[in-house]
């Protein structure tokens, strides 16, 4: 489902990798978990301004493949308070009308966290004010490699002919398949780069990198940036007339 916004207007998806917890952690001479629980607070913040931005969809990358290569107890703390945010957000997530889903390999990870994120999908499923997309063992090549997997599968069956494939086709077995690509995509922190991120889906994205360090963007930083989106001059490849 890739359509474009109109020039102008607001972003209507916007895609966050959430950086510099640890950082924000150290400079107060306190463990990493210690900024990534701050970061967890920041989602709600985030989530709860985008109806007033004209944001309705929002993706955030939450524990990426390479994640996993951080220490063990950095890992289960982040899994710990996943497992937290899930249940603690829940029924404030249903009464601000957010549907939330998952993109990501879910087999890696453990049984009960799964539990609780399938049925955070289905609780909300009915809601529509906004789309909370939580990426979680997250990767834009493992995604379109699983991607691909599937795709084979059915062209080893005989449902799929090898000629009828193209971007199109692709993108309907993508995790992101329900959702539009993201108009501008948000890195805090001061790197400039995009970590495995929605690779495919970011093609014509807008990127804004700034330094702020994620425990500390606010709605106001949002706000000023999603305004500075609306005057961004997009193309998609395309002469203007
Ligand atoms: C990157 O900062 C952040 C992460 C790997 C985790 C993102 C998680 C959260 C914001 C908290 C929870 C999210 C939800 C959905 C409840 P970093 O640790 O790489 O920071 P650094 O670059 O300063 O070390």
């Amino acid at each position: 489902m890739a359509t474009e916004a109109s020039e102008g207007a607001a972003p209507r998806h916007v895609a966050i990798i959430m950086d510099g917890n640890g950082r924000w952690a150290t400079r107060r001479g306190r463990p990493r978990l210690f900024g990534h629980q701050a970061g967890a607070k920041r989602v709600r913040e985030i989530v709860e301004a985008c109806p007033d931005l004209g944001v309705k969809y929002l993706t955030i990358f939450a524990f990426s493949t390479e994640n996993w290569k951080r220490t063990q107890a950095e890992v289960a703390g982040l899994m710990l308070l996943f497992r937290r945010y899930i249940t603690k957000e829940a029924q404030r997530l249903l009464a601000k009308g957010v549907r939330v889903r998952f993109i990501g390999d879910r087999v890696k990870l453990d049984a009960k966290l799964v539990a609780l994120m399938d049925e955070l999908e289905a609780l909300t499923a009915g809601n529509e004010k906004v789309h909370l997309t939580i990426a979680l063992n997250y990767g834009g090549r493992d995604e379109v490699t699983r991607a691909t997997q599937r795709m084979a599968v059915e062209v080893a069956e005989g449902r799929l002919k090898p000629e009828d494939v193209d971007a199109e086709t692709l993108g309907r077995f993508l995790d992101t398949c329900m959702l539009p690509d993201p108009d501008l995509v948000i890195r805090t922190s001061g790197e400039a780069r995009i970590s495995n991120f929605l690779l495919w889906q970011s093609a014509y994205a807008e990127y804004e990198f700034i330094d702020t360090l994620w425990p500390d963007f606010s709605a106001e930083c949002f706000a000023e940036i999603t305004r500075g989106f609306a005057s961004r001059d997009r193309r998609f490849g395309a002469v203007k007339a």
